[in-house]
C-alpha cells in the first residue's frame, strides 16, 4: 500500500500527510510542483523528509505548465462565463499526470488530494487521475474526515505532532491558489459578494489607480497562434508569461471580481489577478483579426464556450477536448505576425498588428476606386438576402389587409 500525495508543504497538506500514515498506516510519497505559484519549494522538502517520507518529488513544471497546456487553452481565446481565464482550472491535469507518472513509477496503487468536496478542483484532479489510470485508488481525506473546523484541524495537527504556526491558527482570509497564469482568492471575507475585497489583499497587480501616469507600449509576436517574443526578445514559454505578467502587474492589469457556476452546482465568488494572461488573449484576439478568415473565426467563437466549459469542468484529457484541439489547433496554422499594444492603468488597447499572412487587403477594404470589388456586384447579393424577408413582410400585409 502506497500513496502519492499531491504535497504543498502548507499546514493543510501536512495534516493529510499525518493523516494518511495515522489512517491507513500506509506509505506516503509526496509530490510537490512548481507552477510559478512564487513559493520556496524547498521548505516542502523538509517537512517531508522530517516526516520520515522516503520518496520525496519536487518538480519545476513552468515550461511544460505554460507550453502544453496554457498555450493550447489560449489558441481557443478560453474564457469561462465571459470573464474567468482558467487560470487554476488548467493547471490541475497537469498535476493529475504528474502524480499518476509518479504512482506508476514508484508503483503506488493511491493518488491523494488536498481539494475539498464542494469545488471544482476535486473533479478536475480525479477526472484527470481516472483518465490516466483506471484502476487507481483515489483518497480525498476533506471528503472523509471530520476536521472541518479550523480548531478541529489544529487540535489534530498537534496531537500528530504536525507544527501550526500562529498565523494558521486562525481562519485564513481567503483560499488562494497561484501558478504562473493566475493566483485566485475565494472564500471567508470574500463570501459576501455584495463586499469588495481589501485592496491589500492583491499580489500580482498595483490597482489601476496607482498604476503610471505614463503609457507602457509593447510589442509580441506570435507564431502558429502562440506568443513567442516580447519587445523583439525570443522567450521560452514562462519567460513569456512572467514577462506579461510583469508588464500587466506594473500597469493594474488583470483583476476580476465575479460570481462563477461551479459544476457542482453552486454558485461562488471568486477574485482573480491574470495580468498577463489578460494581455495574452486580447493580442492574440488582434492577431487572429487580420489571420482567420471569417468562417473559421465564427466557428472557433461558438465552439470556445465549450471548450472553455470542458476545461472548467476537468475534462482536459476527454477525447471531446481532444477533437476541439484538433480543430483549434488547424486554426493556428497562420496565426504568425506581431501586435503592437498599449498599457495603461488597467487598459489594454491594440495599436497595430501586422502580418505576412494577412488576409486584410488595403486594396479591397479602401474607400477609392479598386479593381477587385465591382460595387454592382453588391445589389444582387442583398437582393436575394432580401427575398425571404420581403415575402414575408408581404404576406404578412396581405394577411392584415383582409
Ligand atoms: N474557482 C476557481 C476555479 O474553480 C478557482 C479555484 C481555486 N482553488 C483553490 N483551491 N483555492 O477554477
Ligand atoms: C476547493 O474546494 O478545494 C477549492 C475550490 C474549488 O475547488 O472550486
Amino acid at each position: 500500500k502506497k500513496v502519492v500525495l499531491a504535497y504543498s508543504g502548507g499546514l493543510d497538506t501536512s495534516v493529510i500527510l499525518a493523516w494518511l500514515k495515522d489512517t491507513y498506516g500506509c506509505e506516503v510519497v509526496t509530490f510537490t510542483a512548481d507552477l510559478g505559484q512564487g513559493e520556496e519549494l524547498e521548505p516542502a522538502r523538509k517537512k517531508a523528509e522530517d516526516f520520515g517520507i522516503k520518496e520525496i518529488f519536487i518538480d519545476d513544471l513552468r515550461e511544460e505548465f505554460v507550453r502544453d497546456y496554457c498555450m493550447p487553452m489560449f489558441r481557443a481565446n478560453a474564457i469561462y462565463e465571459g470573464t474567468y481565464l482558467l487560470g487554476t482550472s488548467i493547471a490541475r491535469p497537469l498535476i493529475a499526470k504528474r502524480q499518476i507518472e509518479i504512482a506508476k513509477q514508484v508503483g503506488a496503487d493511491a493518488v491523494c488530494h488536498g481539494a475539498t468536496g464542494k469545488g471544482n478542483d476535486q473533479v478536475r484532479f480525479e477526472l484527470g487521475y481516472y483518465a490516466l489510470k483506471p484502476d487507481v485508488k483515489v483518497i480525498a481525506p476533506w471528503r472523509l474526515w471530520d476536521l472541518n473546523s479550523r480548531s478541529k484541524l489544529c487540535a489534530y495537527a498537534e496531537e500528530q505532532g504536525v507544527a501550526v504556526p500562529e498565523s494558521k491558527r486562525n481562519e485564513a482570509p481567503y483560499s488562494t491558489d497561484a501558478n504562473l497564469l493566475h493566483i485566485s482568492y475565494e472564500g471567508n471575507a470574500l463570501e459576501d459578494p455584495w463586499v469588495s475585497p481589501d485592496e491589500a489583499m492583491f499580489t500580482r497587480s498595483v490597482s489601476p489607480e496607482e498604476a503610471p501616469d505614463e503609457a507602457t507600449e509593447v510589442e509580441i509576436a506570435f507564431e502558429k497562434g502562440d506568443p513567442v517574443a516580447v519587445d523583439g526578445v525570443k522567450l521560452s514559454p514562462a519567460d513569456m508569461l512572467a514577462k506579461l505578467n510583469q508588464l500587466g502587474g506594473d500597469n493594474g492589469i488583470g483583476r476580476i471580481d465575479i460570481v462563477e457556476s461551479r459544476f457542482v452546482g453552486m454558485k461562488s465568488r471568486g477574485v482573480y489577478e491574470t495580468p498577463g494572461g489578460t494581455i495574452w488573449l486580447d493580442a492574440h484576439r488582434a492577431m487572429e483579426s487580420i489571420t482567420l478568415d471569417r468562417g473559421a473565426a465564427h466557428l472557433k467563437d461558438e465552439l470556445m464556450p465549450k471548450y472553455a466549459e470542458m476545461i472548467y469542468n476537468g475534462l482536459w484529457f476527454s477525447p471531446e477536448r481532444e477533437m476541439l484541439q484538433a480543430c483549434i489547433d488547424k486554426s493556428q496554422e497562420f496565426v504568425t505576425g506581431t501586435v503592437r499594444l498599449k498599457l495603461y492603468k488597467g487598459n489594454i488597447t491594440i495599436l497595430g498588428r501586422k502580418s505576412e499572412y494577412s488576409i486584410y487587403d488595403e486594396k479591397i477594404a479602401t474607400f477609392e476606386e479598386d479593381s477587385v470589388y465591382d460595387q454592382e456586384d453588391a445589389h444582387g447579393f442583398i437582393k436575394l438576402n432580401a427575398l425571404r424577408l420581403r415575402t414575408l413582410a408581404g404576406k404578412q400585409q396581405q394577411a392584415h389587409e383582409l
